[in-house]
Protein backbone atom coordinates (compact mmCIF):
# COMPACT_ATOMS: atom_id res chain seq x y z
CA UNK A 1 0.00 0.00 0.00
CA UNK A 2 1.37 3.21 -0.97
CA UNK A 3 2.12 5.60 1.37
CA UNK A 4 4.24 9.26 2.70
CA UNK A 5 7.48 9.01 0.34
CA UNK A 6 5.24 6.92 -2.34
CA UNK A 7 3.20 10.18 -2.89
CA UNK A 8 6.09 12.49 -3.21
CA UNK A 9 5.42 14.24 -6.69
CA UNK A 10 7.84 13.55 -9.36
CA UNK A 11 8.22 16.88 -10.58
CA UNK A 12 5.76 19.05 -9.01
CA UNK A 13 7.68 21.27 -6.31
CA UNK A 14 7.10 19.67 -2.45
CA UNK A 15 9.11 21.06 0.53
CA UNK A 16 11.41 18.44 1.59
CA UNK A 17 9.56 18.65 5.01
CA UNK A 18 6.45 20.02 6.50
CA UNK A 19 4.03 22.25 6.03
CA UNK A 20 3.21 24.22 2.51
CA UNK A 21 0.50 26.61 1.43
CA UNK A 22 0.55 29.45 -1.15
CA UNK A 23 3.06 30.61 -3.87
CA UNK A 24 4.28 33.53 -3.12
CA UNK A 25 6.89 36.59 -4.04
CA UNK A 26 7.65 34.76 -7.46
CA UNK A 27 10.35 36.86 -9.50
CA UNK A 28 12.26 36.12 -12.50
CA UNK A 29 16.67 37.34 -12.44
CA UNK A 30 19.48 36.43 -14.21
CA UNK A 31 18.36 33.01 -15.30
CA UNK A 32 16.82 31.62 -12.11
CA UNK A 33 13.26 31.57 -11.31
CA UNK A 34 12.55 32.33 -7.64
CA UNK A 35 9.65 30.21 -6.09
CA UNK A 36 8.49 31.57 -2.22
CA UNK A 37 5.95 30.02 -0.03
CA UNK A 38 3.88 29.94 2.33
CA UNK A 39 5.87 27.76 5.29
CA UNK A 40 5.43 26.05 8.33
CA UNK A 41 8.89 24.16 9.06
CA UNK A 42 8.03 22.74 12.71
CA UNK A 43 5.02 20.28 11.67
CA UNK A 44 2.90 19.10 9.05
CA UNK A 45 -0.29 20.81 9.61
CA UNK A 46 -0.72 24.85 9.33
CA UNK A 47 1.24 27.26 11.81
CA UNK A 48 3.36 30.31 12.07
CA UNK A 49 4.11 31.48 8.46
CA UNK A 50 7.21 31.98 7.48
CA UNK A 51 8.42 32.34 3.58
CA UNK A 52 9.90 28.81 2.17
CA UNK A 53 12.29 29.39 -1.14
CA UNK A 54 12.77 27.57 -3.97
CA UNK A 55 15.25 28.44 -7.36
CA UNK A 56 14.44 27.16 -10.34
CA UNK A 57 16.42 27.62 -13.93
CA UNK A 58 13.30 26.37 -16.06
CA UNK A 59 10.54 26.15 -13.34
CA UNK A 60 10.20 22.42 -13.28
CA UNK A 61 12.90 21.17 -11.65
CA UNK A 62 13.18 23.16 -8.05
CA UNK A 63 16.00 23.45 -5.44
CA UNK A 64 14.85 23.97 -2.19
CA UNK A 65 16.69 27.09 -0.35
CA UNK A 66 17.16 28.49 3.07
CA UNK A 67 14.09 29.87 4.53
CA UNK A 68 13.85 33.58 3.52
CA UNK A 69 11.75 35.30 5.75
CA UNK A 70 10.80 34.52 9.43
CA UNK A 71 8.16 35.40 11.62
CA UNK A 72 8.85 38.28 14.25
CA UNK A 73 7.23 40.05 16.82
CA UNK A 74 4.92 41.91 14.56
CA UNK A 75 3.48 38.31 13.26
CA UNK A 76 3.61 35.57 10.96
CA UNK A 77 4.92 36.21 7.61
CA UNK A 78 1.83 36.10 5.38
CA UNK A 79 1.33 35.59 1.51
CA UNK A 80 2.66 38.37 -0.45
CA UNK A 81 4.77 39.34 -4.04
CA UNK A 82 8.25 40.14 -5.30
CA UNK A 83 9.50 42.80 -7.22
CA UNK A 84 12.92 43.71 -8.84
CA UNK A 85 13.49 47.37 -8.05
CA UNK A 86 15.92 47.85 -11.22
CA UNK A 87 15.84 51.57 -10.78
CA UNK A 88 16.00 51.42 -7.12
CA UNK A 89 13.05 53.28 -6.77
CA UNK A 90 13.05 52.26 -3.32
CA UNK A 91 16.17 53.38 -2.07
CA UNK A 92 17.48 50.07 -0.64
CA UNK A 93 19.80 49.35 -3.31
CA UNK A 94 24.01 49.86 -2.09
CA UNK A 95 26.75 49.79 -4.01
CA UNK A 96 25.23 49.36 -7.47
CA UNK A 97 23.54 46.12 -6.25
CA UNK A 98 19.47 45.39 -7.64
CA UNK A 99 17.13 45.40 -5.00
CA UNK A 100 14.34 42.91 -5.14
CA UNK A 101 11.53 43.79 -2.18
CA UNK A 102 9.53 41.94 -1.09
CA UNK A 103 5.60 42.90 -0.03
CA UNK A 104 4.34 40.96 2.45
CA UNK A 105 1.02 40.65 5.30
CA UNK A 106 2.18 40.77 8.55
CA UNK A 107 -0.54 38.51 10.77
CA UNK A 108 -0.51 39.33 14.40
CA UNK A 109 -2.10 36.02 15.93
CA UNK A 110 -2.34 37.43 18.79
CA UNK A 111 -3.74 40.40 18.15
CA UNK A 112 -6.26 38.61 16.38
CA UNK A 113 -7.12 36.60 18.69
CA UNK A 114 -8.50 39.40 20.86
CA UNK A 115 -10.65 40.10 17.94
CA UNK A 116 -8.60 43.65 17.29
CA UNK A 117 -7.11 44.62 13.46
CA UNK A 118 -4.48 42.67 13.01
CA UNK A 119 -3.17 42.45 9.41
CA UNK A 120 -0.33 44.79 8.05
CA UNK A 121 1.28 45.07 4.66
CA UNK A 122 5.20 45.45 5.28
CA UNK A 123 8.03 44.88 3.43
CA UNK A 124 12.00 43.69 3.29
CA UNK A 125 14.70 44.33 0.77
CA UNK A 126 17.20 41.05 -0.48
CA UNK A 127 20.73 42.96 -2.33
CA UNK A 128 21.71 39.20 -3.37
CA UNK A 129 19.04 37.99 -5.63
CA UNK A 130 16.45 36.75 -3.47
CA UNK A 131 18.57 34.74 -0.93
CA UNK A 132 18.88 36.70 2.26
CA UNK A 133 16.64 39.36 3.44
CA UNK A 134 16.82 42.15 5.38
CA UNK A 135 12.86 43.83 7.02
CA UNK A 136 12.44 47.50 6.64
CA UNK A 137 12.60 49.10 10.22
CA UNK A 138 9.81 51.30 8.65
CA UNK A 139 7.16 48.81 8.81
CA UNK A 140 4.30 48.60 8.16
CA UNK A 141 4.17 50.36 5.02
CA UNK A 142 -0.13 50.38 5.01
CA UNK A 143 -2.09 49.83 8.82
CA UNK A 144 -5.04 48.61 8.93
CA UNK A 145 -8.13 50.44 8.30
CA UNK A 146 -9.99 48.37 10.53
CA UNK A 147 -10.92 45.56 8.30
CA UNK A 148 -10.55 41.47 9.05
CA UNK A 149 -9.28 39.92 5.99
CA UNK A 150 -6.68 42.80 4.71
CA UNK A 151 -3.74 40.95 2.84
CA UNK A 152 -2.11 39.12 0.32
CA UNK A 153 -0.25 42.29 -1.29
CA UNK A 154 0.45 41.59 -5.20
CA UNK A 155 2.50 44.34 -6.79
CA UNK A 156 3.70 44.78 -10.20
CA UNK A 157 5.48 47.94 -12.23
CA UNK A 158 2.48 49.35 -14.09
CA UNK A 159 4.70 50.44 -17.30
CA UNK A 160 1.66 52.52 -18.72
CA UNK A 161 0.45 54.78 -15.54
CA UNK A 162 4.61 54.32 -14.20
CA UNK A 163 3.66 53.23 -10.62
CA UNK A 164 4.20 50.78 -8.84
CA UNK A 165 0.32 48.63 -8.56
CA UNK A 166 -0.74 46.70 -6.00
CA UNK A 167 -3.57 44.74 -5.26
CA UNK A 168 -4.62 43.79 -1.71
CA UNK A 169 -7.99 41.12 -1.05
CA UNK A 170 -10.23 42.20 2.02
CA UNK A 171 -13.23 40.76 2.89
CA UNK A 172 -14.76 40.75 -0.50
CA UNK A 173 -13.50 43.27 -2.44
CA UNK A 174 -9.87 43.83 -4.24
CA UNK A 175 -8.40 47.12 -2.79
CA UNK A 176 -5.77 48.95 -5.15
CA UNK A 177 -2.88 50.97 -3.77
CA UNK A 178 0.24 52.66 -5.62
CA UNK A 179 3.50 53.99 -4.95
CA UNK A 180 6.72 55.51 -6.16
CA UNK A 181 9.18 54.24 -3.98
CA UNK A 182 7.08 50.89 -2.47
CA UNK A 183 7.53 52.37 0.85
CA UNK A 184 4.71 55.14 0.73
CA UNK A 185 0.89 53.89 -0.76
CA UNK A 186 -1.67 55.58 -1.52
CA UNK A 187 -5.23 53.82 -1.73
CA UNK A 188 -6.57 53.87 -5.59
CA UNK A 189 -9.89 52.25 -5.50
CA UNK A 190 -12.12 49.17 -4.59
CA UNK A 191 -13.22 46.76 -6.53
CA UNK A 192 -15.41 43.60 -6.80
CA UNK A 193 -18.67 44.17 -4.40
CA UNK A 194 -21.14 43.78 -7.05
CA UNK A 195 -19.73 40.68 -9.34
CA UNK A 196 -17.61 37.35 -8.99
CA UNK A 197 -18.44 34.79 -6.59
CA UNK A 198 -18.27 35.56 -2.79
CA UNK A 199 -18.92 32.71 -1.13
CA UNK A 200 -16.12 33.09 0.95
CA UNK A 201 -13.02 35.10 1.39
CA UNK A 202 -11.52 37.27 -1.26
CA UNK A 203 -7.80 35.63 -0.94
CA UNK A 204 -4.45 36.41 -3.40
CA UNK A 205 -5.23 38.43 -5.81
CA UNK A 206 -2.69 39.67 -9.12
CA UNK A 207 -3.76 42.66 -11.62
CA UNK A 208 -1.55 43.12 -14.99
CA UNK A 209 -1.67 43.69 -18.61
CA UNK A 210 -1.90 41.23 -20.87
CA UNK A 211 -1.78 42.24 -24.94
CA UNK A 212 -4.60 39.93 -26.62
CA UNK A 213 -3.52 36.99 -28.74
CA UNK A 214 -3.34 37.99 -32.59
CA UNK A 215 -4.47 41.54 -32.00
CA UNK A 216 -2.57 44.72 -30.67
CA UNK A 217 -5.34 45.39 -28.38
CA UNK A 218 -4.27 45.04 -24.28
CA UNK A 219 -6.76 44.58 -21.40
CA UNK A 220 -5.98 44.32 -17.88
CA UNK A 221 -6.67 41.10 -15.97
CA UNK A 222 -7.28 40.67 -12.17
CA UNK A 223 -7.29 37.56 -10.71
CA UNK A 224 -9.05 37.18 -7.35
CA UNK A 225 -9.11 33.82 -5.01
CA UNK A 226 -11.77 32.89 -2.59
CA UNK A 227 -12.40 30.23 -0.04
CA UNK A 228 -14.40 28.92 -0.12
CA UNK A 229 -16.69 29.55 -2.81
CA UNK A 230 -14.53 28.03 -5.76
CA UNK A 231 -16.06 26.56 -8.27
CA UNK A 232 -16.68 22.98 -6.88
CA UNK A 233 -16.76 24.34 -3.12
CA UNK A 234 -13.51 25.21 -1.04
CA UNK A 235 -10.83 26.98 -2.82
CA UNK A 236 -10.75 28.71 -6.12
CA UNK A 237 -9.21 30.86 -8.36
CA UNK A 238 -11.54 33.44 -10.52
CA UNK A 239 -10.56 36.06 -12.87
CA UNK A 240 -11.86 39.14 -14.16
CA UNK A 241 -10.73 41.08 -17.14
CA UNK A 242 -11.20 44.88 -18.11
CA UNK A 243 -10.15 48.58 -18.54
CA UNK A 244 -7.59 49.91 -15.89
CA UNK A 245 -7.30 53.59 -15.83
CA UNK A 246 -4.29 54.02 -13.37
CA UNK A 247 -6.98 54.09 -10.92
CA UNK A 248 -10.12 51.87 -11.15
CA UNK A 249 -10.93 48.54 -12.81
CA UNK A 250 -13.66 48.71 -14.60
CA UNK A 251 -14.51 45.09 -15.69
CA UNK A 252 -16.13 44.12 -19.47
CA UNK A 253 -19.84 44.57 -19.79
CA UNK A 254 -20.46 40.80 -19.18
CA UNK A 255 -18.33 40.45 -15.93
CA UNK A 256 -20.15 43.10 -14.58
CA UNK A 257 -22.60 41.38 -12.51
CA UNK A 258 -21.13 37.69 -12.22
CA UNK A 259 -22.68 35.38 -10.06
CA UNK A 260 -21.37 32.35 -8.04
CA UNK A 261 -20.95 29.75 -10.67
CA UNK A 262 -20.01 31.93 -13.84
CA UNK A 263 -17.37 31.15 -16.37
CA UNK A 264 -14.26 32.73 -15.34
CA UNK A 265 -11.71 30.35 -13.63
CA UNK A 266 -8.24 30.31 -13.74
CA UNK A 267 -9.06 26.29 -12.81
CA UNK A 268 -12.33 24.62 -12.12
CA UNK A 269 -10.63 21.76 -10.53
CA UNK A 270 -10.48 21.51 -6.79
CA UNK A 271 -6.71 21.53 -6.53
CA UNK A 272 -5.86 24.85 -8.11
CA UNK A 273 -5.53 27.93 -5.40
CA UNK A 274 -3.65 31.22 -4.58
CA UNK A 275 -1.86 30.88 -7.98
CA UNK A 276 -0.53 34.53 -9.09
CA UNK A 277 2.19 35.27 -11.59
CA UNK A 278 5.91 35.63 -12.10
CA UNK A 279 7.33 39.13 -11.93
CA UNK A 280 10.18 40.73 -14.16
CA UNK A 281 10.18 37.89 -16.94
CA UNK A 282 12.18 39.59 -19.46
CA UNK A 283 10.83 42.00 -22.53
CA UNK A 284 11.71 39.18 -25.18
CA UNK A 285 10.28 36.53 -23.58
CA UNK A 286 6.72 38.73 -22.34
CA UNK A 287 5.06 35.12 -21.46
CA UNK A 288 2.48 35.71 -18.19
CA UNK A 289 3.52 32.60 -15.79
CA UNK A 290 1.68 31.10 -12.88
CA UNK A 291 1.54 28.29 -10.51
CA UNK A 292 -0.57 27.39 -7.85
CA UNK A 293 -1.08 25.58 -5.22
CA UNK A 294 -1.73 22.18 -5.80
CA UNK A 295 -4.34 21.82 -2.82
CA UNK A 296 -7.50 23.04 -1.18
CA UNK A 297 -8.52 24.17 2.16
CA UNK A 298 -11.27 21.92 2.55
CA UNK A 299 -8.92 18.76 3.04
CA UNK A 300 -5.30 20.16 2.88
CA UNK A 301 -4.04 19.26 6.45
CA UNK A 302 -5.30 16.17 6.34
CA UNK A 303 -3.84 14.31 2.67
CA UNK A 304 -2.11 11.07 3.72
CA UNK A 305 1.60 12.57 3.64
CA UNK A 306 3.15 12.76 6.84
CA UNK A 307 6.92 14.09 6.19
CA UNK A 308 5.18 17.13 4.30
CA UNK A 309 2.25 18.50 2.91
CA UNK A 310 1.04 19.54 -0.39
CA UNK A 311 2.79 20.59 -4.13
CA UNK A 312 2.77 22.88 -6.14
CA UNK A 313 0.94 23.16 -9.96
CA UNK A 314 3.02 22.87 -12.76
CA UNK A 315 4.03 26.39 -13.97
CA UNK A 316 1.74 27.49 -16.43
CA UNK A 317 1.55 29.93 -19.54
CA UNK A 318 -1.37 32.37 -19.27
CA UNK A 319 -2.95 33.92 -22.40
CA UNK A 320 -5.66 35.75 -23.14
CA UNK A 321 -8.17 35.37 -26.32
CA UNK A 322 -11.01 36.71 -27.97
CA UNK A 323 -13.44 34.65 -28.29
CA UNK A 324 -17.40 35.34 -29.69
CA UNK A 325 -16.99 38.69 -28.08
CA UNK A 326 -15.74 37.50 -24.64
CA UNK A 327 -12.51 37.72 -23.29
CA UNK A 328 -11.17 34.51 -21.80
CA UNK A 329 -7.79 33.43 -19.81
CA UNK A 330 -6.39 30.37 -21.05
CA UNK A 331 -3.69 28.52 -19.47
CA UNK A 332 -1.20 25.04 -20.89
CA UNK A 333 1.91 23.71 -19.13
CA UNK A 334 4.76 25.73 -19.72
CA UNK A 335 6.79 24.67 -22.74
CA UNK A 336 9.84 23.81 -20.76
CA UNK A 337 8.43 20.58 -20.10
CA UNK A 338 8.56 19.40 -22.88
CA UNK A 339 12.55 19.45 -22.72
CA UNK A 340 12.01 16.25 -20.11
CA UNK A 341 10.15 14.31 -22.62
CA UNK A 342 11.15 10.26 -23.15
CA UNK A 343 10.78 8.39 -26.33
CA UNK A 344 7.17 8.58 -26.82
CA UNK A 345 4.45 6.58 -28.14
CA UNK A 346 2.00 7.36 -31.05
CA UNK A 347 -1.32 6.10 -32.37
CA UNK A 348 -3.57 7.31 -34.73
CA UNK A 349 -7.52 6.58 -34.91
CA UNK A 350 -8.41 4.68 -32.02
CA UNK A 351 -11.82 3.11 -31.96
CA UNK A 352 -13.35 2.70 -28.52
CA UNK A 353 -16.65 0.59 -28.45
CA UNK A 354 -17.31 -0.51 -24.70
CA UNK A 355 -13.81 -0.24 -23.11
CA UNK A 356 -10.14 0.35 -24.60
CA UNK A 357 -7.05 0.33 -22.71
CA UNK A 358 -4.97 2.60 -24.51
CA UNK A 359 -1.87 2.55 -22.55
CA UNK A 360 -0.36 0.68 -19.65
CA UNK A 361 2.87 1.98 -17.64
CA UNK A 362 5.43 -0.49 -18.90
CA UNK A 363 4.74 1.44 -21.81
CA UNK A 364 4.81 4.58 -20.26
CA UNK A 365 5.42 5.28 -16.77
CA UNK A 366 1.54 6.71 -15.52
CA UNK A 367 3.41 8.74 -12.02
CA UNK A 368 5.09 10.53 -14.43
CA UNK A 369 3.43 10.94 -17.62
CA UNK A 370 2.19 13.63 -20.49
CA UNK A 371 -0.78 12.38 -22.35
CA UNK A 372 -2.15 14.00 -25.71
CA UNK A 373 -5.30 13.31 -27.80
CA UNK A 374 -8.04 14.48 -29.56
CA UNK A 375 -12.13 13.51 -30.10
CA UNK A 376 -13.32 14.57 -33.44
CA UNK A 377 -17.14 14.96 -34.20
CA UNK A 378 -18.27 15.05 -30.85
CA UNK A 379 -21.59 14.00 -30.20
CA UNK A 380 -24.53 14.22 -27.72
CA UNK A 381 -22.83 11.25 -25.55
CA UNK A 382 -20.40 10.60 -22.62
CA UNK A 383 -16.58 10.61 -23.53
CA UNK A 384 -14.83 8.90 -20.41
CA UNK A 385 -11.35 8.38 -19.83
CA UNK A 386 -9.56 6.35 -16.62
CA UNK A 387 -6.87 5.93 -14.60
CA UNK A 388 -6.85 2.61 -12.99
CA UNK A 389 -4.35 0.22 -10.75
CA UNK A 390 -4.21 -3.35 -9.78
CA UNK A 391 -6.10 -2.87 -6.73
CA UNK A 392 -9.33 -1.83 -8.75
CA UNK A 393 -9.13 1.73 -8.13
CA UNK A 394 -10.28 4.21 -10.62
CA UNK A 395 -9.90 7.90 -11.58
CA UNK A 396 -12.57 9.15 -14.18
CA UNK A 397 -12.92 12.04 -16.11
CA UNK A 398 -16.09 12.18 -18.27
CA UNK A 399 -17.15 14.74 -21.11
CA UNK A 400 -20.74 14.89 -21.63
CA UNK A 401 -20.75 16.55 -24.69
CA UNK A 402 -24.85 16.91 -24.14
CA UNK A 403 -24.61 19.13 -20.73
CA UNK A 404 -21.39 20.45 -22.05
CA UNK A 405 -19.88 19.39 -18.99
CA UNK A 406 -16.62 17.22 -17.66
CA UNK A 407 -16.96 15.34 -14.54
CA UNK A 408 -14.42 14.33 -12.29
CA UNK A 409 -15.12 11.27 -9.96
CA UNK A 410 -12.24 10.35 -7.73
CA UNK A 411 -14.39 8.35 -5.12
CA UNK A 412 -12.69 5.29 -5.54
CA UNK A 413 -9.24 6.49 -6.14
CA UNK A 414 -7.82 4.74 -3.33
CA UNK A 415 -6.81 6.69 0.21
CA UNK A 416 -9.97 8.92 0.29
CA UNK A 417 -11.43 8.48 3.79
CA UNK A 418 -8.99 11.17 5.44
CA UNK A 419 -11.75 13.41 4.67
CA UNK A 420 -15.52 13.74 3.76
CA UNK A 421 -15.00 16.87 1.59
CA UNK A 422 -12.79 14.67 -0.49
CA UNK A 423 -14.03 12.46 -2.27
CA UNK A 424 -18.04 12.47 -1.43
CA UNK A 425 -18.73 15.09 -4.60
CA UNK A 426 -18.00 14.95 -7.78
CA UNK A 427 -16.33 17.84 -9.15
CA UNK A 428 -17.26 19.73 -12.40
CA UNK A 429 -16.50 22.12 -15.32
CA UNK A 430 -18.32 23.94 -18.03
CA UNK A 431 -16.93 23.24 -21.57
CA UNK A 432 -16.11 26.62 -22.35
CA UNK A 433 -14.95 25.93 -26.14
CA UNK A 434 -18.06 25.73 -28.44
CA UNK A 435 -15.30 23.84 -31.23
CA UNK A 436 -16.87 20.34 -32.47
CA UNK A 437 -13.41 18.70 -31.76
CA UNK A 438 -11.96 18.23 -28.13
CA UNK A 439 -8.42 18.35 -27.71
CA UNK A 440 -7.11 17.10 -24.40
CA UNK A 441 -3.78 17.56 -22.50
CA UNK A 442 -2.97 15.29 -19.25
CA UNK A 443 -0.40 16.16 -17.12
CA UNK A 444 0.16 12.78 -14.49
CA UNK A 445 2.44 12.86 -11.46
CA UNK A 446 2.27 10.28 -9.00
CA UNK A 447 -0.88 12.04 -6.67
CA UNK A 448 -1.89 14.36 -9.31
CA UNK A 449 -3.22 15.34 -12.89
CA UNK A 450 -3.85 18.39 -14.40
CA UNK A 451 -5.92 18.54 -17.68
CA UNK A 452 -6.21 21.29 -20.27
CA UNK A 453 -9.09 21.25 -22.79
CA UNK A 454 -9.23 22.92 -25.64
CA UNK A 455 -5.98 24.45 -25.94
CA UNK A 456 -6.16 26.01 -22.39
CA UNK A 457 -9.76 27.26 -21.91
CA UNK A 458 -11.21 24.94 -19.55
CA UNK A 459 -9.09 23.52 -17.30
CA UNK A 460 -9.27 20.63 -13.67
CA UNK A 461 -6.54 20.13 -11.49
CA UNK A 462 -6.85 17.49 -9.22
CA UNK A 463 -5.18 14.88 -6.33
CA UNK A 464 -5.39 11.46 -5.68
CA UNK A 465 -3.86 9.20 -3.70
CA UNK A 466 -4.36 5.35 -4.85
CA UNK A 467 -3.02 2.63 -2.76
CA UNK A 468 -1.15 1.32 -5.88
CA UNK A 469 0.55 3.66 -9.02
CA UNK A 470 -2.00 3.79 -12.12
CA UNK A 471 -1.13 1.00 -14.55
CA UNK A 472 -3.55 1.42 -16.86
CA UNK A 473 -5.26 4.59 -18.98
CA UNK A 474 -8.28 3.60 -21.24
CA UNK A 475 -11.34 5.06 -23.03
CA UNK A 476 -14.70 3.87 -22.13
CA UNK A 477 -18.03 4.74 -23.39
CA UNK A 478 -21.44 4.30 -22.33
CA UNK A 479 -23.65 3.86 -25.71
CA UNK A 480 -21.77 5.02 -28.84
CA UNK A 481 -18.93 4.31 -30.39
CA UNK A 482 -16.34 6.94 -31.04
CA UNK A 483 -12.64 7.75 -32.48
CA UNK A 484 -9.45 9.65 -31.16
CA UNK A 485 -7.24 10.69 -32.90
CA UNK A 486 -3.41 11.25 -32.72
CA UNK A 487 -2.74 9.93 -29.29
CA UNK A 488 0.78 10.50 -28.05
CA UNK A 489 2.01 9.76 -24.76
CA UNK A 490 5.47 10.62 -23.01
CA UNK A 491 7.06 9.35 -20.03
CA UNK A 492 8.86 12.84 -18.81
CA UNK A 493 11.89 11.35 -17.43
CA UNK A 494 13.21 14.18 -14.48
CA UNK A 495 16.76 13.91 -12.58
CA UNK A 496 16.51 11.76 -9.33
CA UNK A 497 15.38 13.64 -6.51
C1 LIG B 1 -4.55 31.71 1.21
C2 LIG B 1 -4.15 32.31 2.54
C3 LIG B 1 -3.79 33.76 2.39
C4 LIG B 1 -2.88 33.99 3.56
C5 LIG B 1 -2.16 32.68 3.67
C6 LIG B 1 -1.84 32.28 5.08
O1 LIG B 1 -4.41 30.33 1.17
O2 LIG B 1 -5.20 32.14 3.47
O3 LIG B 1 -4.87 34.64 2.33
O4 LIG B 1 -2.00 35.06 3.35
O5 LIG B 1 -2.99 31.70 3.08
O6 LIG B 1 -1.02 31.15 5.10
Amino acid sequence: VQQDEDFRPNFHFTPQKNWMNDPNGMFYLNGIYHLYFQYYPDDNVWGPMHWGHATSKDMITWEEQEIALYPDEKGYIFSGSAVVDKNNTSGFGEDGKTPVVAIYTYHDAKAAEEGKDHQTQAIAYSLDEGMTWTKYEGNPVISNPGLTDFRDPKVTWDDVHKQWLMGLATTGETFFYSSQDLKNWEKLSEFGENTGAHDGVWECPDIFQMQVEGSDETKWVLIQNLNPGGYNGGSGTQYFVGDFDGKTFTPEKNMEALGEKHDFWIDFGRDNYAGVTWSNIPDDDGRKLFIGWMSNWMYAEKVPTETWRSAMTVARELKLIKEDDRYLVTSLPVEELKKYRGPGIAKNNIEVNNNKVVLNSSEVDLAKAEIRFSIPDLKETAYNFRLSNEAGEEFIVSYDHAQKEFVVDRSHSGQTNFSENFATERSTAPRISAGNELEVILIIDKTSIEMFFDNGKTVMTEIFFPNQPWTEFSFTTANQSFTVKDFEAFELNFPAR
